[in-house]
């Protein structure tokens, strides 16, 4: 290991349940402890000794491919003992509370949890009860309901920030960069937590929707606003694609996937408007031939949507290990 794991720098967070409060500087730290992990991720023995006989838990109560995987991998890469909680076989189905199954897990000598929510707020709540009871558990929100994604929004930024520069991603690169979030506003947790950390970075972001799907309390974010794509687009540096959230869409906010695809659909002649080296990101699962177009989602010139995969799994061992720090300075 590199003697930045021997002697993390400053960092004061025990849990992370929202990039509200991040700094630019604090975003920064997990840019550069995500890259030292990525150098380890690239090696033939992938794996560090850091967490070493301690436990993560895995909690989520909806359902996930990459964020789920990602943490489990990022865990066992630390050498971590993963608990993977399954709500359906469960004791939640004979009744017992989700505070009570994140104490139980506690008591097995669990010191991080990882907490995906339907609902809003349910990260927070635990790791609320976590304090009061006096605990040392981390928690951290890996999606809840339509409030935020931090871990999302901190591997979309170290994605983008390697674009610029591979072995020293920082905020400042993002500087001056215009960034078009495209779809979905409305619901996308994942946006909000990139309004966040983007803004902090210094980014021009520009937010585009149907008016149903982007509300004007957006404006709030001090981002500029569009109701159609086209301006979005203009001379953009970079297009983040949201999911159409189909499971929400029984308010019908949209006429039909079809009609919202001509209108807000990412193609590779609408990348035209933007500048010649434009990238789309994609947090996934994507609807194709909605949100953007197959053709697009699979062409690597201008997709990084597997890269953001891909650095999951090292933002992720970041955020473990950062916060296994600050539980255990000595570690
Ligand atoms: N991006 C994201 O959160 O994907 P999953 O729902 O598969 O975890």
């Amino acid at each position: 290991m590199t003697a930045s794991f021997q002697s993390p720098p400053q960092w004061h967070r025990r849990h992370v349940l929202s990039l509200q409060d991040f700094s630019a500087a604090e975003l920064d730290i997990v840019l550069q402890t995500a890259a030292s992990f990525q150098e380890v991720l690239n090696r033939r023995t992938k794996k560090v000794p850091t967490l070493q006989a301690r436990v993560v838990a895995n909690l989520f109560f909806e359902s996930s491919t990459r964020t789920r995987n990602s943490f489990e991998l990022a865990a066992k890469r630390l050498s971590a003992d993963i608990l993977n909680f399954a709500p359906g076989t469960s004791a939640l189905s004979k009744g017992e509370t989700i505070l009570d199954t994140a104490k139980t897990l506690w008591a097995m000598g669990a010191e991080f949890m990882v907490i995906r929510h339907q609902q809003s707020g349910v990260p927070h709540t635990i790791a609320a009860e976590m304090d009061r009871l006096g605990t040392r558990v981390a928690v951290l929100n890996a999606g809840d309901g339509l409030h935020e994604h931090p871990s999302q929004a901190l591997l979309d930024l170290f994605t983008l920030c390697q674009l610029y520069n591979p072995r020293q991603p920082r905020c400042a690169l993002l500087q001056g960069k215009k960034i078009a979030i495209v779809g979905d506003l409305r619901h996308s947790r994942v946006a909000r937590s990139n309004l966040y950390s983007l803004k902090a970075a210094g980014a021009d972001v520009h937010l585009a929707g149907p008016p149903t799907l982007l509300p004007s309390e957006f404006s709030d974010y001090g981002v500029t606003l569009h109701w159609q794509l086209e301006p979005a687009l203009i001379h953009a540096d970079v297009v983040m694609t949201l999911r159409l959230q189909r499971e929400r869409m029984d308010q019908h906010l949209i006429p039909s996937l079809r009609e919202y695809h001509q209108q807000f659909g990412i193609t590779h002649e609408r990348l035209r408007l933007c500048q010649p080296h434009v990238r789309v990101l994609h947090p996934g699962p994507v609807n194709r031939g909605v949100e953007l177009s197959s053709a697009l989602l699979d062409d690597a010139q201008f997709s990084l949507v597997n890269q953001q995969v891909t650095s999951g799994v090292a933002v992720r061992m970041a955020l473990l290990y950062l916060m296994g720090s600050y539980l255990d300075p000595s570690a």
